[in-house]
């Protein structure tokens, strides 16, 4: 944890995210800040010429040097606390800013990543890691401007004064200094470990509350929630075990540094004592030393705090940097090529795919022709939505090819692939935005066309709820689409895909939910209206797939009849099969 390329790896992300970006605000507001601590220096160096001034003072003697004195103080302080306010002012508000920045860029990067890479993290953990990440950038400025630099800027400077009094004493001064930050640093490491654990813990537990909350109508209907919450209060215990080892570790280093420092004092100060009653200093170098070994003792305790907390940043930084250095697979986009503009076929040769070790598609070898609409039929589990996933370019790591006309599918952009095709899936998700929003976002390039818009309102006949809806198109459907029913999300879905006008068009049960009357005008306008395009279709109720060009019947992942609705009903196979038990 506490090693140098995590360190790096930090600091790379304050560059990527605040020093590169706002570099004039960084430095700027940075050595504001050092101006201000190295004025602040004057103190001790202040009392320390006061005192000498009052002890050797003689009647009459001129007052010109203590008034000079308290000139710079007065200077001194205006100094300090204009130069205090303008830097962090400049610099938290940036801070802020990058803050952000970093949480956009984070949600922007995980949107590219993979599917299998999303299955296998929660999302209360993903959101977690990325509201931590930024808000250590926040927290780091303000450490930075209100710490680190006053540290180096205070033990720095106090040294090289006493150094400039007295070369035993700071040599003295640097063992004692060596000493603390070895205690600093053996207990940070141990306490930074202590932590992390605890954090990961923490996530786990969100990671849970996350689900029930996002799935609290499941948990409800079923009542889950005592079985659930029974879970998160495993957790609880076991979070509880492990902070007491992180504030065990905490507060004996707070003892132990808070032990040295108090001894080392007391040893320095009987040094410079005996060293005045020896003559070789004046009285005034105790105030002096006084001064700015207090200075010096409250930065380096300040510093253990610092690298204690940028220890955690560390941790919590590398945690979502983990995330951020995941590859995007899919979406590396160089040495890809656009979509073809001249296409006849979609092809998928011998492919094969498996989840893990387990196989779900075998050998699957399938032509589809420009402009065919091609059903998809066969038991739950069969492996059908899968064909999609890879379809849609979720999962690449097949066996065999897929080819749009002769350009593999792996080859192709993304985000040109996208461009043609559009999908209904089994779920349709909606964001918690208007009814024209949800439609509108698929297609950037169309966003304004109302023309577009009414259409596909049309087609998916989305319009037979709408006087439902209190603001028309402009209703806001809730997180998830809470406020729609299950089929008029799916009306909602097929609306985004018309309003795409795609090329090549997957539904995967995208009417199941609606009764037979609403699904046979759904095909009948959408049949009109994708007259040109590629469909492929799945679904359980035979019904919407009666019409297509060719059925094709999967099982086990392998395709086992393929034909017209006619010719397969007439084979006496599985379709038919299928088909006389939902006949009755
Ligand atoms: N992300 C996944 N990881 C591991 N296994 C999966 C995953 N998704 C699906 N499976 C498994 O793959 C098999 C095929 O699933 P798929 O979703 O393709 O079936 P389907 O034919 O669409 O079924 P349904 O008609 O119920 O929608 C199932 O056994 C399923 O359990
Ligand atoms: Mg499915």
């Amino acid at each position: 944890m506490e090693n140098h390329s995590s360190y790096k790896r930090v600091f790379l992300f304050f560059k990527q995210f605040l020093i590169k970006p706002y570099s004039r605000q960084f430095y700027t507001s940075t050595f504001l800040s050092a101006i201000s601590s190295a004025v602040w220096l004057y103190n001790a160096y202040a009392l320390a010429s006061i005192v000498n001034f009052v002890v050797a003072y003689k009647p009459n003697q001129s007052l010109t040097p203590l008034y000079t004195i308290f000139i710079i103080w007065f200077v001194v302080i205006c100094v300090r606390h204009i130069t205090l306010f303008l830097s962090r002012y400049i610099g938290m508000s940036t801070s802020e800013r990058a803050g952000k920045d970093a949480e956009v860029f984070s949600i922007e990067h995980l949107s590219l990543l993979d599917i299998s890479w999303h299955e296998k993290e929660n999302t209360g953990n993903k959101l977690k890691k990325i509201d931590r990440a930024s808000q250590n950038i926040i927290d780091g400025m303000r450490l930075w401007l209100g710490s680190i630099i006053d540290i180096i800027v205070s033990v720095v400077g106090s040294f090289i004064i006493i150094a400039h009094f007295d070369a035993n004493l700071s040599g003295l001064l640097a063992v004692y200094l060596v000493v603390y930050f070895g205690i600093a640093r053996f207990t940070r490491v141990r306490a930074t470990k202590a932590k992390q654990i605890v954090n990961i813990k923490d996530e786990e537990i969100t990671g849970l509350f996350f689900e029930i909350i996002s799935n609290i109508k499941t948990v409800k209907v079923l009542g889950m929630a005592k079985k659930i919450l029974g879970y998160t209060k495993e957790g609880v215990i076991d979070y509880a075990q492990k902070a007491k080892k992180r504030v065990y570790w905490y507060q004996v280093a707070g003892m132990l540094r808070g032990l040295w420092e108090g001894f080392g004092r007391i040893a320095l100060f009987i040094f410079v004592i005996w060293n005045i009653f020896k003559g070789h200093y004046e009285v005034s170098f105790l105030v002096l030393f006084y001064g700015y070994f207090s200075t010096l003792t409250n930065s380096i305790g300040n510093f253990s705090d610092v690298a204690q907390e940028v220890a955690t940043y560390n941790a919590n930084i590398v945690r979502l940097t983990e995330m951020l250095d995941e590859p995007i697979n899919i979406e590396s986009e160089k040495n890809k090529v656009e979509f073809p503009t001249v296409w006849q076929f979609i092809t998928m040769k011998n492919l094969s795919f498996m989840y893990g070790d387990v196989p779900v598609l075998q050998n699957i070898d399938l032509q589809i022709k420009k402009g065919e609409k091609v059903g998809i039929v066969g038991l739950s589990g069969a492996g059908k939505s899968t064909l999609f996933k890879l379809l849609l370019k979720e999962y690449e790591n097949y066996d065999g090819e897929i080819l749009i006309g002769e350009t593999s599918l792996k080859t192709i952009k993304k985000s040109s692939y996208t461009k043609h095709m559009a999908a209904v899936l089994q779920e349709t998700e909606v964001f918690n935005m208007s009814l024209k929003q949800n439609v509108v976002l698929a297609n950037s390039n169309e966003i304004d066309n109302e023309t577009l818009f009414e259409q596909a309102l049309d087609i998916a006949h989305v319009r037979d709820f709408l006087p439902k809806l209190k603001d028309g198109v402009e209703t806001k459907i809730g997180e998830k689409g809470v406020k729609l029913s299950g089929g008029e999300r799916q009306r909602l879905g097929i609306a985004r895909a018309v309003f795409k006008q795609p090329e090549i068009l997957f539904l995967d049960e995208a009417t199941s939910h609606l009764d037979i009357e609403s699904e046979q005008k759904i095909q009948d306008s959408l049949k009109k209206f994708f007259k040109n395009v590629t469909a492929v279709v799945i679904a359980h109720r035979l019904s919407t797939v009666k019409e297509m060009d060719r059925i094709i019947v999967i099982e086990d992942g392998k395709i086992i009849e393929e034909g017209t609705f006619d010719e397969l009903y007439s084979k006496d196979g599985r379709f038919r099969d299928f088909w006389d038990k939902q006949k009755i």
